[in-house]
């Protein structure tokens, strides 16, 4: 295509932002013909590409033999066997003696504006190496699961990188879950160890936490010692034999901070994950020490152009992959200044994240769509009161940006200037697949963008044929890449039919996208029963088996309705028990419920009692239809195969009496 007709029918499309030109002599990926050069290099020659990538962003003790071992039958994929390195060693150790000793690498801001800690890369050193010794003293050895329920606090940080500093996978789990899913997580990855806090600062409230964590130990036989965090100065209850204080554990006079790193495999477990899906039980996604670590380093250094001056802010909780990924392992294996923040962007006020922004200089600032337009509703007021001027780049990940998002972010952040790179990715990815480069990549509002070098996105139709531009299809990678999942944790055919069976020879995302004129991808969204609440995988199977699980309810049916700040909300129809009383009570009592079976962010926006659900003859709920009410549209496809079509009738009505 000409490069005239390129760019008319990107104008089709909308608005396109050209990359600013005096910024491309510094970045790593200088244009469009460096992006593309290096692309064929890394689709001709996976091995050596991400080979070289390996060495260049690793330390490691021995090198590795071989690249790449894929099988997509088995489905087993090896990356850099035989090497042997540790993540702690790399994301500290080795910065004591490259210069980087006395910068900082956590700038932590606690929810009160006093409360802030910085690490440098020395100090954080020592607290890890500390810590790292507490649970060798708790009998933490090499392949134990340790489970962490925390707060956004450093000690967070801390007992991740003292996790693999002993080649202990760590599994954490988001600290707005509740005891329930606390103990269904800590059940499956058999954790010897939990550690979590007093309680989590919210919005200007304390909120008790150690409870739910003593709930779940009920019920956990594996869990022998729980260390606890002081944060909220909150009463808890300490069991004897089992607790202990974190501050006392790590100031007692046999701990030292000398605890040298375990030889890692590459293909050690690192960490595991969990994240919905589309049956009830949650995934434990499992990455691995060499690939994930390098991968992890290589998307942070393209996509936000790191360097070493400058600070670089993920607004993510620790407790989702992005800030595994973009606050913890990316920035500390290159060395950068990371920072981490505890509270939310509204509280006490809605300038929060621009006070911060311009408190530490940010430079490159990275957040999801929901808190853009949660601040737009704020008006633009607000993101005057401070000084933006230090921001370089802007970052979103975890739902689609709207344009509307997108323009807001760009003019009352960005200056209308800076470079905003959408991130798609996914728990399973370990890192950013989809993105725009900053300084390369011509940007379209929506888009994101082409897939980074060496990801071989494609969308395809169901039989695996390739979709045209603008037809909709299925989002898959059909070549191995070094982050990318190596199991579901104790269930490897779950691993195999979820991921690999639908198309065979690649791996299936479970999102839908299309590809306009210019190859540019569009990503229109889950095309399984995952919802996506404010950046937040649930799945509606999860929600559902937490309602029906009440005494009052037979049947529950859980979909995403529209919301215009957190993307989706939940909508759940229920049918009760024949007596039960429909009112506003029980409405009330079923929120409560899911609450306390999952955790605030599953509970249900709306709930509306249906004495019937639309089924088809062989009793499959149709969702297709439930979704289109809660949509508001009066076209719900062929319902011709449905047993009663009458109850969609009724579902319509109950719909318009409570939205
Ligand atoms: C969605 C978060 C569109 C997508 C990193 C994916 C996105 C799911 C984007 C993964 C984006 C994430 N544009 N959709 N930039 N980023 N998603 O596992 O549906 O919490 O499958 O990982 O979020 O969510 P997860």
């Amino acid at each position: 295509m000409s490069d005239e007709k390129k760019i008319e029918s990107m104008q089709k499309d909308g608005q396109v932002f050209q990359p600013d030109e005096s910024m491309q002599g510094q970045a790593w990926i200088k244009s469009m013909a460096d992006y593309e050069a290096e692309h064929e290099r890394a689709m001709n020659d996976p091995e050596g590409y991400w080979g070289e990538r390996a060495k260049d962003l690793l330390s490691w003790f021995s090198d590795f033999d071989k690249v790449l071992e894929a099988d997509y039958d088995k489905p087993e994929f090896k990356w850099f066997a035989g090497g042997k390195t540790n993540v702690s060693y790399n994301c500290l150790d080795r910065h004591l003696t490259n210069g980087r000793r006395n910068k900082a690498a956590l700038i932590w801001q606690g929810e009160p504006e006093e409360d802030t800690r910085v690490y440098s890369y020395q100090m954080l050193h020592t607290e890890v190496c500390r810590f790292a010794n507490v649970l060798k003293k708790k009998g933490v050895k090499r392949g134990d699961r340790v489970a962490l329920y925390m707060p956004m606090i450093p000690e967070l940080a801390i007992a991740m990188l003292a996790c693999t500093r002993l080649g202990a996978p760590h599994s954490i789990v988001f600290a707005g879950f509740s005891s329930i899913a606390l103990q269904s997580r800590i059940e499956d990855s058999e954790a010897r160890v939990l550690i979590t806090a007093d309680a989590v600062l919210r919005a200007g409230k304390t909120i008790p936490l150690k409870p739910n964590a003593d709930e779940a130990l009920k019920d956990c036989p594996s869990v022998e010692q729980c260390i606890v965090v002081k944060r909220g100065g909150n009463d808890v209850d300490m069991v004897e034999g089992r607790d202990c204080w974190w501050h006392d554990e790590i100031n007692a006079e046999d701990i030292t901070s000398d605890c040298p790193c375990e030889e890692m495999d590459a293909e050690d477990p690192l960490f595991i994950l969990y994240t919905s899906g589309s049956t009830g039980k949650p995934k434990g996604v499992l990455h691995t020490t060499g690939g994930y670590l390098t991968y992890a380093a290589h998307t942070t250094q393209y996509v936000f152009d790191v360097k070493d001056d400058d600070v670089y802010w993920c607004t993510a909780d620790v407790g989702w992959i992005t800030g595994h990924s973009y606050i913890v392992y990316g920035p500390l294996a290159l060395g950068a200044t990371s920072v981490m923040f505890e509270g939310v962007p509204s509280f006490p006020k809605p300038d929060r994240y621009w006070q911060i922004v311009d408190k530490f200089k940010v430079n490159i600032f990275y957040t999801a769509p929901t808190v853009i337009r949660a601040l737009m509703r704020e008006g633009e007021e607000w993101t005057k009161h401070y000084d933006l001027s230090s921001l370089r780049l802007l970052g979103s990940v975890g739902e689609p940006i709207n344009p509307e998002a997108w323009l807001w972010y760009h003019k009352n952040i960005g200056g209308g200037r800076l470079p905003i790179v959408d991130t798609w990715w996914q728990t399973e990815t370990g890192g950013i697949m989809i993105s725009a480069l900053p300084y390369a990549t011509p940007l379209k509002p929506g888009s994101a963008t082409r897939p980074l070098p060496g990801i071989a996105a494609k969308i395809v139709r169901r039989d695996g044929s390739p979709a045209d531009p603008n037809e909709g299809g299925h989002l898959i990678i059909d070549k191995p890449w070094p982050g990318m999942l190596r199991n579901v944790w104790g269930d490897s055919e779950r691993y195999k039919t979820t991921y690999f069976a639908g198309f065979p020879g690649a791996y299936e995302s479970g999102d839908g996208a299309r590809y306009d004129d210019d190859g540019y991808f569009w990503i229109m969204g889950r095309l399984d029963d995952v919802i996506n609440v404010s950046g937040h995988r649930m799945g509606t199977a999860e929600i559902e088996s937490a309602l029906v699980a009440h005494e009052d309810v037979t049947e529950a049916a859980v979909v995403g309705m529209p919301h215009e700040v957190k993307g989706e909300t939940i909508y759940a129809y229920v049918t009760l028990k024949a007596g039960v009383e429909p009112d506003d009570d029980m409405v009330k009592n079923l929120k409560i419920w899911v609450r306390k079976e999952i955790g605030p962010i599953a509970t249900p926006e709306f709930i509306q009692f249906a004495d019937g659900l639309p089924k088809t003859r062989s009793g499959k709920i149709m969702r297709r239809v439930l979704r289109k009410i809660v949509e508001g549209s009066g076209d719900f496809g062929d319902t011709s195969t449905l047993a009663d079509p009458s109850v969609v009738t009724d579902l319509v009505e109950g719909n318009k009496d409570l939205v």
